[in-house]
């Protein structure tokens, strides 16, 4: 440490100084404290022992394996096992309960909340939106207002089976076109304006009513409040699929749009669809 000896005492502590002098500031040659030292030593010790069991040092062929055999893959795969294990009690369970029970299950609810987010987000959101808020023709989720039941039930088989999907189990109806033969233009605008009166401030018109209750009213109701059954939606309330303007109204009694939502039994495990039905359920369910 000290080259140049020159054995200069400091005049405050009296200790040696090294003979490094900055401007007049002196640097005094203590010796290392000894707790320092020790840790020092224990340190080389210990590192020694770190070679020998753990993989440390690098040669030609990679690196020195060290006799514990330890490697990163091995503890992922250790970690990954105990998610797993976890995982699947979990996924055995939701394909054993039911959706009632699920959801009365903290446990399993928070798991298949998880699980039917991301896959909402997967293979929904592109239709209904990333929030599920909908858009033109593609039903809002959030809300309490729905075309075919809101019940975890009802949710459950509209996944499962899709609307007018083509399978025989699919939620199914067709909104004739009036505009094809079946209504005259004039009768087609009098029913139209009886549907604005439905849900607010629009003039009655008598002639239109008497033409919903006898074309319409077997699917949305006499009162146009609608019905899960046909997923006819309620005419009445302030929430439009295709808009609830004269212009959308006239179009739709028309010529229908009849909407199209696609078959997932096929492309997603029944666990899937079952988490997909609780988190569209904790959206806006209910009814
Ligand atoms: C290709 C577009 C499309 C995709 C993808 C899609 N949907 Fe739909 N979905 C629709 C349409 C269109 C309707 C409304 C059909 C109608 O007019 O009755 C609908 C209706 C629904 C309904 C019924 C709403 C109600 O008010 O009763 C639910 C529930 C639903 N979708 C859930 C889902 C879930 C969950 C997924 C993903 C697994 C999904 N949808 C993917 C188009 C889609
Ligand atoms: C066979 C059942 C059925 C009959 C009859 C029927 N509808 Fe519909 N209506 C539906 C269905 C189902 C939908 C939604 C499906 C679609 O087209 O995507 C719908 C949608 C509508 C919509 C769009 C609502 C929205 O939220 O945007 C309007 C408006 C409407 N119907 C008015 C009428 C009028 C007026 C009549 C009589 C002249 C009528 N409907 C007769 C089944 C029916």
């Amino acid at each position: 440490m000290v080259d140049n000896h020159n054995n200069e005492k400091d005049e405050v502590s009296g200790v040696e100084t090294t003979g490094h002098d900055w401007d007049g500031i002196k640097e005094l040659n203590n010796p290392a404290p000894r707790w320092w030292l020790w840790v020092f030593f224990v340190c080389i010790i210990w590192s020694v022992g770190y070679w020998v069991i753990y993989p440390a040092w690098p040669t030609l062929e990679g690196n020195t394996k060290g006799a514990g055999n330890w490697t990163q893959y091995k503890k992922l795969a250790s970690e990954q096992a105990e998610i797993d294990q976890i995982r699947g009690v979990l996924g055995k369970q939701i394909s054993e309960k039911s959706l009632a029970e699920i959801q009365a299950n903290p446990e399993l609810y928070a798991y298949a909340m998880a699980g039917g987010k991301t896959a909402f987000k997967e293979n929904c959101a592109a239709c209904h939106g990333t929030g599920a808020q909908g858009g033109r023709g593609y039903p809002n989720l959030n809300d309490d207002d729905w075309l075919w039941g809101g019940k975890l039930e009802d949710i459950y088989t509209t996944i499962k089976y899709g609307i007018r999907s083509g399978h025989d189990k699919a939620r199914f109806s067709q909104m004739p076109a009036f505009g094809q033969g079946m209504l005259s233009k004039e009768d087609i605008a009098n029913v139209t304006e009886h549907t604005l009166s439905l849900s607010g401030n629009h003039p009655v018109n008598a002639k239109g009513e008497t033409i919903f209750k006898q074309n319409c009213a077997s699917c949305h109701g006499e009162n146009g409040k609608g019905s899960h059954e046909f997923g006819a939606p309620n005419l009445a309330d302030s929430i439009w699929l295709y808009g609830g303007d004269k212009k959308s109204i006239l179009a739709q009694v028309s010529n229908p749009r009849s909407g199209v939502m696609p078959i997932w039994e096929s492309r997603l495990s029944d666990d899937m669809i079952k988490q997909l039905a609780i988190y569209v359920h904790s959206l806006g369910g209910g009814e």
